[in-house]
């Protein structure tokens, strides 16, 4: 009880911050400077496609140069309610700020699961206004395979730096560090970059008894998972302002401080249509439209020129469609939708990825309570996280399945509007992510953990299906046609039953024990062998699973042309001019973990190579 009433006065301590009239002083704070249409100019130095995570970064950057114009043209409005700032309203309804679109239906799920949702942003800050804000990093494994897939210059040291510039640490109360075992590593962060990340202070007694259990089954304690070593036990930032328990993501932490500069221009409430080009490919600018004129087909439609550079920051679910529009994209799809082409090229919206993700429920008879007065933090806003390299989610099966999984022919799941040279570049892929999975200096698994609730997401951190996000030809100007290919390849499937396992192992260890943790779902085994258990978990697997975790990828990768690539290594479109990618869509491997601190970090590195700064 002594522990808990420390609890307890840590949060009082964190009361005397009143926040009840902290957060709307912020929020007035929160510096406002749209554009009228009429305002803009007929032509900037940079126009920058989405004011959503990326777009800002990169428009706070080259902005800092007041020789620069820049416009930013951003479908959705600003959110001025302070909920975007409040932390306890993470889960707070976010219809009105993100697109309402839903997947094509995924055949290897179960009947009742098989239309997914696809949650994405339209708002001023994108994704990471709407986020669940977990800000930790991958290993360095994950970006170093970005390098070896043909990008020199990608690897995790190449990164660092930009991690480091876009955050700013702020150290855990000593207290609450001795008393949780709470360990960072100062020098992987800023010191004054424009992201607060924090740990959050108050955590449940039970979250100890759950890092013993994973201890228990061999996960081994880091110093922090945001130097390189996310794989094992460690503590995870949140993108949160401690100071005020606030939301820090790209519009205060980017967009605030650059709103007043008079070559800066944000637009809301309009929509990129295309880019255009001259002969010789090299882009001119853009077409757009108001928002409120989406449906009008006789809407008046502008022009912008851009005298340097266009730069799309739409995110990975509608930079793809935006180029497709734009004649830039599988020269087939193009055709069929009567769209004059730029250049072929295939790549173009494929190579998608996203963490699906499968739940386990457990209910605890006999947990310590959780801190009551105040209530205790929300459950999920955990932030101690479990990464396991797959020898420890499976020590019996995960040599089986990664050499299945290799020796599976390359294109024998992917998508049917795979090219040779796309097939190819997978299977360079197949051959990165076989080898990570035999090692341990990299996670199969994420299981965030708060001790709160006996609610586990399962998240699969190497997605080894491929997905595809295709303007439907009969209606370019609609919403793209998304097609996660959840399971598709059946090691997904086989890794998704062995998390389960995994699970339950978790709950079968001396520590956990402890707490009498009852499965509710998928519900206690009823079949007796270890083939019976399978079969149960795959059902379970299959009708319970998650497509996305909302981290959409991959949709304009960075790789080499000759295997399917969109960008190249300074992120500049194949085959035009004036054209650079900035957003989620360039990452050609999903990293195993929350995107968007490498969001923030790929962006920042973005900027450095437009302004000519490598
Ligand atoms: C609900 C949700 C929860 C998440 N939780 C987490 C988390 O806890 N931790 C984590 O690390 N990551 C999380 N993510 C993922 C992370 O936030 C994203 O990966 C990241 O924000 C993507 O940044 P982006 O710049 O690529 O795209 P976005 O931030 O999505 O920006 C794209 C912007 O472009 C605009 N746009 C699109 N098309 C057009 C057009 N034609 N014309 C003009 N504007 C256009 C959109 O409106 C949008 O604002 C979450 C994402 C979501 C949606
Ligand atoms: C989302 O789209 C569906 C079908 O296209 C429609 O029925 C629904 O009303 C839309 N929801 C919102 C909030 O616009
Ligand atoms: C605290 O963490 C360190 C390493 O991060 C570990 O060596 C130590 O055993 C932990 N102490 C307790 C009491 O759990
Ligand atoms: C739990 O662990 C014990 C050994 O510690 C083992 O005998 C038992 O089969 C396990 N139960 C489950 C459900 O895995």
């Amino acid at each position: 009880m002594a522990k808990l009433s420390k609890v307890v006065f840590l949060w009082k301590v964190l009361l005397s911050i009143p926040l009840a009239t902290a957060l709307p002083q912020l929020q007035a704070q929160l510096k406002h400077r749209t554009i009228k249409p009429e305002e803009a100019k007929g032509s900037y130095d940079y126009v920058i496609i989405g004011g959503g995570q990326s777009g800002l970064v990169v428009a706070n950057r080259l902005s800092e140069d007041p020789k620069v114009s820049v416009l930013v043209v951003e479908y959705g409005n600003f959110d001025d309610s302070y909920d975007v700032l409040d932390i306890q309203q993470v889960f707070r309804d976010t219809t009105h700020t993100k697109y309402n679109l839903t997947s094509v239906p995924q055949t290897q799920l179960a009947e009742v699961n098989q239309i997914q949702g696809v949650p994405a942003a339209a708002v001023v800050g994108g994704g990471s206004a709407i986020n669940g804000m977990f800000f930790n990093r991958g290993a360095a494994d994950d970006y170093d395979n970005w390098e070896k897939l043909g990008n020199p210059g990608w690897g995790f040291k190449d990164l660092l730096p930009y991690f480091i510039k876009s955050t700013t640490l702020q150290i855990p109360d000593a207290e609450f560090a001795k008393e949780f075992n709470v360990t960072w590593d100062e020098k992987v962060y800023g010191k004054d970059g424009p992201i607060q990340a924090s740990i959050y202070p108050v955590q449940y007694p039970a979250l100890k008894t759950l890092w013993s259990g994973f201890e228990e089954l061999g996960a081994k304690r880091q110093k922090s998972g945001d130097d390189g070593n996310a794989h094992g036990l460690f503590w995870a930032t949140r993108s949160i302002d401690d100071r005020t328990r606030t939301r820090s993501y790209a519009r205060t932490g980017y967009y605030a401080p650059a709103a007043s500069r008079k070559n800066l221009d944000l637009l809301t409430g309009w929509r990129v249509n295309t880019i255009t080009f001259d002969k010789k490919k090299q882009a001119t600018g853009i077409t757009m439209q108001p928002r409120s004129s989406i449906t009008d087909p006789k809407a008046k439609i502008t022009t912008i020129k851009a005298k340097k550079e266009v730069i799309l920051a739409a995110g990975a679910l509608h930079t793809p469609q935006i180029l497709q529009r734009s004649g830039v994209g599988p020269s087939a799809l193009l055709k069929k939708a009567n769209i004059p082409l730029v250049v072929d090229l295939p790549g173009v919206g494929s190579n998608m990825q996203d963490h699906p993700q499968v739940t386990m429920i457990y209910e605890y008879t006999t947990a310590p309570p959780p801190p009551s007065n105040p209530p205790a933090p929300l459950p999920l806003m955990a932030n101690s996280v479990a990464l396991l390299p797959f020898s420890l989610v499976s020590p019996d099966k995960y040599t089986s399945i990664t050499h299945s999984y290799l020796s599976a022919p390359a294109d024998a799941y992917l998508p049917p509007s795979y090219t040779p040279a796309q097939k190819a570049g997978y299977a360079k892929q197949q051959k990165l992510l076989a080898s990570s999975l035999l090692r341990n200096d990299n996670a199969a698994l994420e299981i965030p953990f708060s001790g709160g609730a006996g609610y586990y997401l399962l998240m699969l951190t190497k997605p080894l299906s491929r997905g595809t996000i295709l303007l439907d030809p009969a209606n370019p100007y609609g919403e793209p046609l998304v097609d996660f290919n959840t399971f598709a390849n059946p090691a997904d499937l086989a890794i998704a039953i062995e998390a389960f396992k995994f699970g339950r192992k978790l709950h079968n260890t001396t520590s956990v024990k402890q707490f009498g943790p009852v499965e509710v779902s998928p519900g206690a085994q009823a079949g007796s062998s270890t083939e019976e258990e399978d079969k149960e978990l795959e059902w379970a697997a299959r009708v319970s699973a998650v497509s996305s975790t909302a981290h959409l990828s991959g949709t304009a990768a960075l790789m080499p042309r000759e295997l399917g690539g969109v960008v190249d290594r300074e992120l500049r479109v194949y085959g035009v001019g004036g054209v650079r990618v900035v957003d989620a869509s360039v990452i050609p491997l999903l990293p195993g973990t929350h995107p968007c601190s490498t969001v923030y970090a790929v962006a920042e590195r973005a900027a450095d190579l437009i302004r000519g700064r490598k």
